[in-house]
């Protein structure tokens, strides 16, 4: 298990410049990662998962949060919110057998959609994963989510030849 990576940890402004803290997810974020997902709309559910689930199951919550920072990094967005620091998205990558390639998998919460988190999440994951020595970052895209084909494409993701299921699109961007 490698160490918490506290050279991750930055801050930015949001386009209307709101602060906003990026950092790696910790297993004590569980709590946090579930109301996050709890509060997201079924579409950015839907659209991120896969699947029509309202809320992580334990196991899944615990994969997705209780990560080696060496295999699997997710970084999340903080924002106050009356007081509170809130998460307003996270993006994160698997590293594939290949140890050379990973998966990507971003979601941001849908009223800070459009605020400009979702780009400075993934320019800080693609950062990070170049510089753990990956070569290409891969992500797997619902044929009709047009706004993160969109976006995929602004971050210089290719599309790939259409995969066995003619629903998703595999997109891929050199590191
Ligand atoms: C896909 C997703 C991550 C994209 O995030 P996003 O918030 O739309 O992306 P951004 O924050 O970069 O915002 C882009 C918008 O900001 C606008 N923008 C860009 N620069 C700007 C600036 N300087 N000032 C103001 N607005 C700006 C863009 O025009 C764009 O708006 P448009 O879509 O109307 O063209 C998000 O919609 C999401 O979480 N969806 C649900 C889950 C999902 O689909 N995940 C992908 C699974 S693989």
């Amino acid at each position: 298990m490698a160490e918490y990576p506290t050279a991750l940890i930055r801050q930015h402004l949001l386009f209307d410049g709101t602060p906003v803290r990026i950092r790696p997810i910790r297993a004590d974020d569980a709590a946090m990662e579930q109301d996050f997902v709890r509060h997201l709309s079924a579409d950015a559910r839907y659209a991120r998962f896969m699947g029509t689930l309202k809320e992580l199951p334990a196991a899944k919550l615990r994969y997705l949060t209780d990560i080696d920072y060496e295999h699997h990094l997710a970084l999340i967005a903080l924002v106050e919110i009356e007081g509170v620091e809130t998460e307003i998205g996270v993006a994160r990558y698997v590293v594939n057998p290949d140890d050379t390639s990973c998966e990507f998998a971003v979601v941001i919460d849908d009223a800070w959609q459009g605020s400009g988190v979702a780009g400075i999440l993934m320019r800080s994951l693609i950062a990070a994963a170049r510089a753990r020595g990956l070569k290409t970052m891969e992500g797997f895209v619902l044929a009709n989510n047009h706004r993160m084909l969109k976006f995929a494409r602004q971050l210089g993701f290719r599309r790939e030849a259409a995969t066995d299921d003619p629903g998703t699109i595999h997109v891929v961007r050199t590191l």
